[in-house]
């Protein structure tokens, strides 16, 4: 898989994916579809949109989202009628039961992006405004300027005109092109989120600011995830959470993929909030606690005094499906962090570590006041890590020990001395034992 579309209804959590049924490896782009009822236990759909040959999606049914109305489910997305050179244009399916899907006969709604943008037109977002639709397609500037979300609207969903541009973006923040926009109300602002794929910049971005019908004008701005997370979507739940999901990456050779049979994978749940000073929220939906099996704790200790790394491999536990609680005390190390999948030595190791130097988690952003102390929720899920800092910072983070030995768990401090108040660990089960 790639790109996730999450979309909720009636109780359940669905999610639309880009999917390669002919391997694992990118291609042939079809929307595959699975579904929850409680966020843990996911089951399979049948494929929800299949390229059709000879049609404008012949080259693939890129990202898109999923609306209601009156009871129908819209589905926009965007059609790929040549990839060599790539060709992009706006289409739309129709549901009565978010299993079989039809495609709207005067496909594509809109063909071409509009005049003075570059190349990037894709990943159409879609939400109700008063008695009208709008539409957000995901672009970018010329010369590699920044990305750009084209502001669309719509009476019925299907005659589409091109109104604005809600934002422009600035290339060394927000990356060269807006894939995978997502935009939204949240507390008293909007969020836009926006994913970009070359290196410097790479992942999902927020920014949240405000909206006044036509411009949206960014007040903040960071990183849904430093790691292996990108084009990040979100939905939103009976009650009335902002849920995101994200594509989390393989970060091993291609060729390893297709032997594994498999790659990409949907990232757990994380609610969205709006924090007091406008800045985005991200914490693990709680019902991830129906995962947890055997529990262990242990006491506080204090790592380091000295220059070098102080390590502490935790006695009794050891798994690669587990889920780590571990509060540190504000302390003077320039470095400090949990360590899993870890060799009996510690040479083989995967580090989630904070660094007080340049107040980052990974790629995010975290700024800890003077006297705030370090709260790391680590969900580890074989060769997947998804760490939450604080509940408002994320890393993922792809782990590929070479030996089933790295299993052990850890924590550890370098150049200078850190307080580990409290470790709490709980082996995780699969959610249907
Ligand atoms: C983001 C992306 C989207 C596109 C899709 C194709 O990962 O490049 O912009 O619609 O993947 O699979």
């Amino acid at each position: 898989m790639n790109d996730p579309i999450p979309f909720f209804w009636d109780g359940a959590y669905h999610i639309f994916f880009q999917h390669n049924p002919n391997g694992a490896f990118w291609g042939a782009m079809h929307w595959g579809h699975a579904l929850s009822r409680d966020l843990v236990r996911w089951q399979p759909q049948p494929l929800a949109l299949t390229p059709q040959p000879g049609g404008v999606d012949q080259d693939g049914c890129f990202t898109g989202c999923v609306v209601e109305r009156d009871g129908r489910f819209y589905l926009f997305y965007t059609g790929i009628p040549q990839l060599e050179p790539l060709t992009q244009a706006q289409c739309l399916a129709v549901s009565d039961d978010l299993i079989s899907w039809t495609k709207d006969a005067a496909n594509p709604l809109i063909k071409r992006p509009a005049a003075k943008i570059g190349a990037c037109f894709r990943d159409p977002h879609v939400w109700r405004e008063g008695q009208r639709w709008r539409m957000i397609v995901g672009s970018e500037q010329p010369d590699d300027r920044g990305g750009a979300a084209l502001l669309f609207a719509s009476d019925d969903m299907r005659t589409w005109r091109y109104e604005d541009v809600l934002c422009l973006g600035d290339a060394a923040q927000t990356g060269f092109e807006f894939e995978c926009p997502d935009f939204f109300a949240l507390g008293d602002r909007w969020a836009l989120l926006t994913s970009r794929g070359r290196p410097a910049v790479e992942g999902t971005h927020w920014q949240v600011g405000r909206y006044d019908g036509r411009r949206f004008t960014p007040e903040q701005i960071g990183r849904v995830d430093g790691g292996a997370c990108y084009a990040a979507k979100t939905l939103l739940d009976a009650a009335g959470r902002r849920i995101l999901f994200g594509w989390i990456q393989e970060r091993r050779p291609v060729e390893e993929q297709r032997a594994a049979g498999w790659s990409g994978a949907l990232s757990l749940p994380r609610v969205l909030t709006l924090l007091p000073d406008r800045s985005l929220g991200i914490a693990p939906a709680p019902e991830l606690a129906a995962l947890r099996g055997p529990r262990w704790s242990y006491a506080g200790v204090t790592l380091g005094g000295a220059d070098g790394e102080t390590l502490l491999l935790l006695d009794g536990v050891a798994g690669d499906a587990l889920e780590l609680l571990i509060r540190f005390r504000p302390g003077g190390a320039m470095q400090y962090g949990a360590l899993v999948r870890c060799s009996a030595d510690g040479s083989v190791r995967t580090e989630v570590v904070y660094d007080r130097r340049t107040q980052r988690l990974g790629n995010a952003a975290l700024t800890l006041a003077a006297d705030e102390p370090l709260t790391l929720r680590i969900y580890l899920d074989r060769s997947i890590v998804e760490a939450f800092a604080n509940d408002r910072a994320c890393l993922t983070l792809r782990s590929y020990p070479p030996d089933d030995g790295c299993v052990h768990v850890g924590v550890f401090a370098r150049d200078g001395e850190v307080t580990v108040e409290s470790i709490e660990v709980w082996q995780l089960r699969p959610p249907d034992a």
